[in-house]
């Protein structure tokens, strides 16, 4: 529940003038100190129109408001103190996340409406960088959310598998490639071919001519090509797959780029019916002078589509195949000019719904400050990265809870769960460094530590079964005294609903982790300063509280794509 609305509509039933909630939630202050209650409305803005001192309508309001909803309302000085019923409100928050357990917090924002998510979507014979690792977790999370919300997620990778790039491939291939290599290391040996051809093609400009030949032959279907280009595409993405399975992310389709070959005629009619297409130095490129923006290239001089063109019938199929209400797409923001072209060009073709279509951008990851490159051999590879935060993880497991049982798959959890935790913890739009040893710690802002904190929970409650207190369940008499530690868990807990909420409208996976680690921290403190298990008549309701909190916390983990291990 919303304490805010409970004071907006409270001070709506006794105001002498009309201020809509908007504006009342607006001017509602938190006080600083406790002793003037959990929230302040101040009076001075209805001096001017009631002619009357701050002072005195502070007074009056306080007689004529309804006091029963809180524990008291008072006058201040100018000011209009509430001060919550916390031990009426504690019970029903309590008694809502155990009634409702791990459905608490859903809403039905979505209405069941399809949301497609354009994520991941690496590119074949390259390996998966960083930024692919970004986007499918922030996708994998969004559609968590979006879930819970009640919209229906589909999730897309997009695999960039086309593209003149791949006559480049098969020419390096056949000169300098074998089979036995590729099977053996499929992305590094294919990538390496590429890069050969980079080098070579300086002082033998004919290659180019073959591997445009080659992609030609590609594009109208040769069946030595293509057998070629199906083979890079699946050991690629055997590869990737690996990934894919370590982190938990499934997709429903893998419609890449090669997918809309067939789908790509029909907006080069659309566009010309339109007539927005004009020759620009023998290239078909649509003018977007009047969104602000370079002109789309559509068609290559010799014919060849591009990247965007892909895009925009992609688009098109996505909207006829699943209607959605939003489309989106969970992209790098050093590709927010290529989308922003994208809707553009959508819009010239009259199609209203290019407004629902959603670039999902997000920053960079550095190492040590710089910026990654293949290039400059700064490269991260994030299976050696999952492998080595296990590593950390099963080190500080060993050295924690030497005991623990089936130590390699709980450090599998810890140290994957980690890299995902610290890649969503981060706003999407800001760049940040990458170190294995501050993502993997059990104690600050990381995944290991809510889980650790989840861990703890669950194990005072195992402890508790042991002693022979009975589970703590909605049904159960719960009376909590609202101590300063008690009442921070219990407000965190009460605000997860307005959590998912808020991830959900801004897109943004790190309101959820942020919101856990605060959880946690309060909970921490809560379990620093409380004996829980001690046997008095308030042991069920400290039960309870802690059972919530396992909830919770397990939810919003869950929600972020990260397990929750009970022990470790
Ligand atoms: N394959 C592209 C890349 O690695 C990302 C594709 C994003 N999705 C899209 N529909 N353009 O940069």
């Amino acid at each position: 529940m919303d304490f805010k609305k409970q004071v907006v509509s409270s001070l709506q039933q006794v105001l002498p003038i009309e201020l809509t909630a908007e504006q009342l939630t607006a001017l509602l202050e938190i006080p600083k100190n406790d002793q003037m209650g959990d929230l302040a409305f101040p009076t001075f803005i209805l001096a001017k129109s009631l002619h009357q001192s701050p002072v005195k309508i502070a007074t009056d309001l306080a007689e004529k408001i309804d006091q029963s909803k809180f524990e008291k309302v008072q006058a201040v000085g100018p000011y209009l103190n509430f001060f919550l019923n916390k031990q009426q409100l504690g019970e029903q928050i309590l008694k809502t996340v155990l009634q409702q357990q791990a459905a608490y917090g859903e809403q039905d924002l979505g209405h069941g409406g399809n949301v497609p998510i354009d994520m991941s979507s690496p590119n074949i014979a390259k390996p998966m960088s960083m930024g692919h690792l970004r986007s499918t977790v922030i996708g994998n999370s969004l559609a968590y959310l979006l879930t819970k919300v009640n919209y229906h997620p589909i999730k897309i990778n997009h695999l960039g598998d086309w593209g003149t790039q791949f006559g480049k491939l098969i020419t390096a291939y056949q000169k300098w490639g074998s089979e036995a290599e590729v099977k053996a290391d499929p992305i590094n040996k294919l990538l390496a071919y590429y890069v050969r051809f980079h080098q070579e093609d300086v002082d033998h400009p004919e290659l180019d001519d073959e591997a445009r030949a080659w992609f030609r032959r590609l594009e109208a279907g040769d069946p030595e090509a293509i057998k070629l280009w199906k083979w890079f595409r699946e050991v690629s993405l055997q590869t990737f797959m690996k990934v894919y399975q370590r982190l938990h992310v499934e997709f429903d389709s893998y419609n890449g780029e090669a997918f809309y070959n067939d789908k790509m005629a029909e907006i080069v009619e659309i566009l010309e019916k339109k007539q927005l297409l004009k020759e620009s130095q023998g290239a078909q490129i649509v003018d977007l002078s009047k969104y602000d923006l370079n002109p789309a290239l559509i068609k290559k001089t010799d014919g060849a589509t591009l990247y965007i063109t892909r895009d925009l019938a992609a688009a098109l199929y996505r909207k006829r195949t699943y209607n959605f209400v939003q489309s989106l797409y969970v992209v790098g923001n050093e590709q927010t000019n290529h989308f922003k072209q994208l809707k553009a060009v959508l819009k010239e073709m009259g199609e209203d719904w290019a407004d629902q279509v959603h670039h999902i951008p997000f920053g960079l990851i550095t190492q040590g400050g710089h910026k990654l490159s293949t290039r400059a051999g700064r490269v991260i590879l994030l299976e050696k990265v999952l492998d080595d935060a296990v590593e950390l993880a099963q080190q500080q497991i060993e050295q924690k809870n030497p005991s623990l049982k089936n130590k390699a798959a709980v450090a599998e959890e810890v140290g994957v769960g980690a890299v995902i935790f610290h890649d969503l913890k981060n706003e999407r739009l800001n760049n940040f460094d990458f170190n294995l040893d501050e993502v993997v710690r059990f104690e600050g802002e990381t995944g290991p530590y809510v889980q650790y904190s989840h861990a703890r929970a669950q194990s005072i409650l195992r402890k508790a079964q042991a002693l022979g207190a009975k589970p703590a369940a909605a049904t159960a008499n719960i009376a909590i005294a609202p101590t300063a530690d008690t009442w921070s868990v219990l407000k965190q807990l009460n605000d997860f609903p307005m959590i998912i909420q808020r991830a959900v409208k801004e897109y943004e996976p790190s309101v959820v982790a942020k919101y856990a680690l605060h959880l946690a921290k309060a909970f921490n403190q809560y379990y620093a300063h409380t004996r829980v298990l001690e046997q008095d008549d308030q042991l069920t309701s400290r039960l309870a509280l802690v059972r919530s909190v396992a909830i919770v916390l397990q939810e919003a983990l869950r929600l972020l794509g990260v397990a929750a291990p009970d022990e470790m």
